[in-house]
């Protein structure tokens, strides 16, 4: 199995080598793309410093910051090109402890058509992420669940292992989500066309470098978008229209 962690990187410039640090000598098997946004920080030259002394790094520049969803495609996008086998979504803040990737790497191999790490589930922890922090993302992501009728506990979480075939049957072109609404965006993707998905625990720990892009019209471009696939969905199943 050909991995590629894929790390979307903006204004990172702390956190980044430490966690390529950690996720070269926890699971040395797995190539890295650092997809980064231009950052104002130099991120993007951190990152191809660190790739020029290692063969496994690559670094994908893009013009300005513009969102993770687009950045996470962009990388889905050159993975796919270069025949990866596996492609993992990490956060460069060292919120997704390289550690647990084998995890998720160990339930594809199962047969798992996604992996994804959860918090919610029995087993996952979250650390030092503040309380209102925790409530957005435990709302959100039941609000998720029934609107769309998931049974994915942690719905927004963005630790994640895809296999190569499921990442080729969405249709990438079609995801227009650009903040964190991505992540459910694609996982209801995944579920429509009845693949499986596992969730595996994990402990999130909150960065200790740097800042959350988090924002208010993250949070909103997620509601809103959930509420229209959901009721686009009961509108479809009551009418047979879509
Ligand atoms: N290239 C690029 N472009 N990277 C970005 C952008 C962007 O516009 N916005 C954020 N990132 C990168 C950050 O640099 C970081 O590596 C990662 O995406 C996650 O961003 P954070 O800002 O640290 O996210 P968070 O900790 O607030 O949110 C976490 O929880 C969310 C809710 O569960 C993440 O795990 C999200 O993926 C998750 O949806
Ligand atoms: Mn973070």
């Amino acid at each position: 199995m050909r991995v590629l962690t894929i790390i979307p990187t903006y204004n990172e410039l702390e956190s980044l080598p430490i966690t390529l640090g950690r996720l070269r000598a926890a699971v040395p098997e797995s190539d890295v793309l650092v997809v980064d946004d231009n950052s104002p920080d130099g991120t993007g030259s951190l990152a191809d410093s660190i790739a020029a002394e290692d063969a496994q790094v690559h670094v994908l520049h893009r013009q300005g910051k513009a969102g993770l969803g687009a950045a996470y495609i962009a990388g889905f996008r050159w993975g796919l090109d270069a025949g990866y086998d596996v492609l993992v979504e990490m956060d460069a803040d060292g919120s997704h402890q390289p550690e647990q990737l084998p995890s998720l790497l160990e339930a594809i191999d199962n047969g798992a058509d996604l992996a994804m790490g959860s918090r919610w589930v029995p087993g996952g922890k979250v650390v030092n992420w503040p309380l209102y922090r925790q409530a957005i993302s435990r709302v959100g992501s039941t609000y998720a669940r029934l609107m769309l009728g998931l049974r994915i506990k942690d719905v927004t979480g963005g630790y994640r292992a895809f296999r190569r075939g499921t990442l080729e049957q969405l249709n990438l072109d079609q995801v227009e989500s650009v903040g964190y609404g991505f992540q459910v965006d694609l996982a209801w993707r995944v579920a429509k066309l009845g693949l499986t998905i596992v969730e595996r625990p994990i402990t999130f720990v909150e960065r200790e470098l740097g800042a959350s892009k988090m924002s208010g019209n993250i949070v909103v471009e997620a509601m809103v978008n959930v509420t229209r696939w959901g009721l686009a969905a009961r509108w479809k199943k009551l009418t047979g229209k879509s």
